[in-house]
């Protein structure tokens, strides 16, 4: 019998790996990726050598590429957004790490899976629905769920008991549950869990204040070729160091903090932080570039279908038939979208000042307030306007019959 675990390194998962070993009696495979959650990886292989996995059981993956280039893009081309406000920034990852779980478990011949999300939340769910999508019959072990160590008290005396490594600050309460990857890092529980109260500034680990930003405007541009980012002031960049490149602005010019309420996927609302620098400034730059390269009805139509893509991605269903069939039409809106944006960043702010493309519909002639251009004959507006109107004058002639 062999495992696959989704291993950060910490605390929690350590636990989780000796629990396996220990309740299970299975061989455990430990994965752990780089998602740019800006943490060294080989401090996890000493860690699970150290806790007896052989070393040809220990996977280390850089994903930063992947999960800009196939997740994260695809899903800003839909301009993403859940509940109005969330960027997505953990819920997109899941699915990624769900996949090289499963790919890992071919490799080895395993036959479980294991992650170290809690029974009460969504990773769970994005997490196991990555899973049995990619492999109908694997088994699913979600210790939260299972075992009977129900306190912060517990766990630590079972690390203890097992010769797992405990940082100092760990030993009482942590402050709060976190989850960082290059688009976001969020916080949640703890001290955050009473949302009728401020988000202590020590829970922001990515961004300044808006207030200790500079005084002075940050000016940048972004180019891109068919709705993905691909040059910031000109330069090239891979999908990962585009968007690393974005943080560093966003970082210091305090862009992208978020204090949100929302309706998780199992039923209750929770109260959350997040820090989306980079992710904010690619938002309002693909949005700037969309203004003039998308035709009204693409346009429109993809913003009606997007809150119904940011639940999906949200809810986990990244590898279901109906976020494919909306990536399809999303995907296909995006062929003009190419061009330069520039951007102003400002103290938390981040505004479009500029736009320009080769394939702009935008047109002066057209709207221009001084002498314009034959294609549009003021005149024509009339009739267009009467028309529109018809209906609502019957409905006033009939309101003034009855008096009303
Ligand atoms: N509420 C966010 C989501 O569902 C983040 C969840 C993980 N974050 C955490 N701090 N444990 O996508
Ligand atoms: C967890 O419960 O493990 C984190 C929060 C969530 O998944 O919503």
């Amino acid at each position: 019998k062999k495992v696959v675990l989704a291993y950060s390194g910490g605390l929690d998962t350590s636990i989780i790996l000796k629990w396996l070993q220990t309740t299970y009696g299975c061989e455990v495979v430990t994965f752990t990726a780089d998602l740019g959650q800006g943490e060294e990886l080989e401090p996890a292989r000493q860690k699970a050598l150290l806790l007896g996995i052989k070393p040809e059981n220990i996977f280390i993956e850089d994903l930063r590429e992947e999960f800009v280039r196939d997740y994260v893009f695809p899903m800003f081309r839909a301009n993403a957004v859940y509940e109005g406000q969330y960027l997505l920034g953990t819920s997109i990852a899941r699915p990624l790490i769900g996949k090289k779980q499963i790919e890992i478990a071919e490799q080895v011949g395993a036959d479980a899976v294991c992650h170290g999300a809690t029974g009460k939340g969504n990773d769970q769910v994005r997490f196991e629905l990555a899973y049995y999508a990619l492999k109908p019959d694997v088994k699913v072990i979600a210790p939260w769920r299972e075992w009977d160590l129900t306190s912060r008290t517990k766990l630590i005396e079972f690390a203890e008991q097992h010769q797992i490594p405990i940082a100092k600050d760990k030993r009482g309460e942590a402050p709060f549950s976190t989850d960082a990857n290059l688009l976001h890092t969020s916080s949640e529980g703890k001290v955050l869990e009473d949302p009728a109260q401020d988000v202590p500034d020590y829970v922001y680990s990515r961004t300044v204040a808006p207030e200790d930003a500079p005084d002075h405007a940050t000016f940048l541009t972004v180019d891109f070729e068919r709705g993905d980012a691909v040059a910031i002031d000109g330069v090239k960049l891979s999908p990962a160091t585009l968007l690393a490149k974005l943080n560093d602005l966003g970082r210091v010019n305090g862009i992208g903090r978020l204090d949100l309420v929302e309706n998780r996927y199992v039923g209750m609302k929770s109260r959350g932080m997040y820090e989306t620098p980079g992710g904010t400034i690619l938002l309002a730059a693909h949005r700037g570039i969309e203004s003039i390269t998308l035709d009204r009805g693409a346009a429109h139509l993809k913003d009606e279908l997007m809150p119904k893509y940011a639940e999906l991605v949200y809810n986990g269903f990244w590898f279901a038939p109906e976020r494919e069939m909306l990536q399809v039409a999303i995907d296909k809106s995006q062929e003009f979208v190419t061009g330069r944006v520039r951007l102003k960043l400002y103290k938390g702010n981040v505004t479009v000042v500029g736009r320009e493309s080769p394939y702009s519909l935008y047109d002066q002639e057209l709207v221009t307030f001084e002498e314009g251009a034959v294609a549009y004959d003021q005149h024509d507006a009339q009739g267009f306007i009467k028309l529109n109107a018809l209906r609502l004058r019957t409905l006033g002639q009939r309101r003034k019959r009855m008096g009303t």
